[in-house]
């Protein structure tokens, strides 16, 4: 079990007003799953995904990361686990727009202080890996809105996260751009064995995934079953595959 969520609650206090993003989050994850998080606009995707990632602490409840509760852990360790451990792709890219894209997926390793050769490598490795070698020189606005995003896909994936987190990524693609980028985490889930977590209101994305779960007003109104093991075995054949050198 990666996750563990017991009645996570998020308040948010605006003026005098207050807002329960969340409102008693019961929730299991295991490691390698590819689960989609639904739900209207408000209804707290954005926030749970923030939870889950560290970004910042429920109110109350108690949410296991592999055993630690990351609602009791300090400013050092989550930032810790947010940059080793987690990877984030946004709609909007996030892309700084006066680096080239291979200066972009460099700065996820910042953090870690590696020397300038292996921070080069690694990126140039990461943008391969996302079909954009061709395009490591070129500044986002140079880029299209699918290229832009499979640099930060790529800036995300360069650190070899055990968790991507992904909030709306096809947002602000059209509906070609949006079948490839889905098709890209896909594939790079499949490969790597990285648990995957998407936020999206499109029902088209969200089949692609292996488990779906809907929110609406800050509480999960429904979600599948985690799913039998068809799916999981041919991603384990796969990897295996791939590890033996199987084409
Ligand atoms: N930082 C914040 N301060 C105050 N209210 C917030 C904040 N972030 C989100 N909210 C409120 O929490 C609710 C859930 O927001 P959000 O998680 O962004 O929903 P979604 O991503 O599903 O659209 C909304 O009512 C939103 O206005
Ligand atoms: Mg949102």
């Amino acid at each position: 079990m990666l996750y563990e969520l017991t009645q996570v609650t998020k308040r948010y206090t605006q003026r005098r007003k207050q807002v329960d993003a969340l409102a008693g989050i019961d929730l299991t994850i295991d490691e390698g799953e590819f689960l989609a998080i639904q739900g209207s606009t408000g209804s707290g995707k954005t926030t749970l995904l923030q939870m889950l990632g560290a970004m910042d602490r429920p109110s109350g409840g108690h949410l296991l990361f592999e055993g630690r509760d990351l609602a009791k852990l300090g400013e050092g360790d989550l930032s810790e686990l947010r940059s080793h451990s987690f990877g984030f792709i946004f709609q909007a890219f996030n892309l700084i727009p006066t680096l080239t894209a291979q200066e972009n997926v460099e700065t996820a390793l910042v953090p870690w202080h590696v020397g300038a050769a292996e921070r080069r490598g690694k990126a140039e490795e990461a943008l391969a890996g996302v079909g954009l070698a061709d395009r490591a020189k070129h500044i986002p606005s140079e880029l299209s809105g699918g290229e832009q995003q499979r640099v930060a896909i790529a800036r995300a994936l360069v650190r070899s996260p055990r968790v991507i987190f992904a909030d709306e990524p096809t947002g602000n693609l059209d509906e070609r751009t949006r079948d490839d980028i889905i098709g890209l985490l896909e594939q790079l889930w499949r490969e790597r064995g990285q648990t995957l977590i998407v936020v999206t209101h499109d029902t088209w994305v969200a089949s692609r995934a292996s488990r779906r779960i809907w929110l609406d007003r800050g509480r999960i109104e429904e979600q599948e079953a985690p799913d039998d093991d068809s799916d999981l075995d041919a991603r384990f054949l796969a990897q295996a595959g791939v590890a033996a050198g199987v084409k």
